[in-house]
């Protein structure tokens, strides 16, 4: 892959014959840069990942990757150059540990801990009947939904893929699994990658290098943080400036 700069151009898109989620949607996403896609539940934010992530095509228009189509590559290669992370993890029932190795599959044990270290993971899955080797079950339902995000952003370091999707799942967490979370992504984001992801937090919003805003499907509102509250737009009308933080009632 030639540079990890994404481009989506002029893409529609509707899930079967659904209606359509998005429509004549266009955004660039720098390499090396955090883009935050914000936006009304619905509104499309999980739907522009799948596209990245090529779970679907788009029925027009075209998504590249380095200022290539994507559209020709090999399943494989995206798999080695994209790493989503989203509440819906994908566990086989096998060990903890051969869920996180499959990302990366040559990776020796050190490698493996070191990413459950920085995923704020080692001490529940030490915790766990067999430890690193306990089998989480079918879908992992050993796990909580912050101990799976926690898998998911193991697997997502020891993949060290050049471009991050991240659908930051929040709010359904406890306090305690919140924090361990948010670490968990500080240090996932730490390294220079290409990152783009669904933002409901406004600590992570504000340190993002670009804000897009998705309504009517499309980008109605493209800035930092500051640049969209002083544009006075839906953005700063959703983030309410006076409040610091702000749960439920937008995803
Ligand atoms: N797999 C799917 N099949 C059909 N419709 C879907 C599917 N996933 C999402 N949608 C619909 O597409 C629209 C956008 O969804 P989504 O991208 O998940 O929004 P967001 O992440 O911003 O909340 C919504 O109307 C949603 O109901
Ligand atoms: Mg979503």
């Amino acid at each position: 892959m030639d540079g990890a700069a994404i481009d989506l151009s002029h893409v529609d898109f509707s899930y079967g014959r659904g209606p359509r989620v998005l429509s004549d949607f266009s955004l660039h996403v720098p390499e090396g840069r955090l883009t935050a896609l914000v936006g009304e539940s619905g509104c499309g934010k999980s739907t522009v990942l799948s596209l990245i992530a090529q779970l679907y095509r788009p029925d027009r228009g075209t998504v590249a990757f380095g200022g290539v189509d994507t559209a020709g590559y090999a399943p494989e290669s995206v798999l080695r150059n994209v790493a989503l992370v989203d509440q819906d993890v994908f566990l086989f029932d096998d060990s903890v540990t051969d869920n996180v190795r499959y990302a990366r599959p040559g990776a020796g044990d050190e490698g493996v801990r070191e990413a459950y270290r920085l995923a704020n993971a080692d001490n529940f899955v030490r915790a766990l009947p067999q430890g690193y080797d306990t089998r989480i079950g079918e879908n992992g339902g050993l796990l909580s939904g912050g101990e799976r995000q926690r898998i998911s952003i193991a697997r997502a370091i020891l993949r060290d893929a050049p471009i991050v999707l991240l659908d930051e799942a929040t709010s359904n967490l406890d306090v305690e699994n919140e924090l361990a979370v948010r670490r968990a992504i500080a240090n996932l984001l730490s390294s220079r990658r290409t990152v783009v992801m669904v933002a409901h937090t406004l600590p992570i919003i504000r340190g993002a290098d670009a804000i897009a805003l998705i309504d009517g499907g499309a980008v109605a509102e493209l800035g930092t943080h500051e640049e969209l509250l002083a544009r006075g737009g839906k953005y700063s009308r959703m983030w309410g400036a006076s409040r610091p933080r702000r749960r439920g009632g937008h995803e």
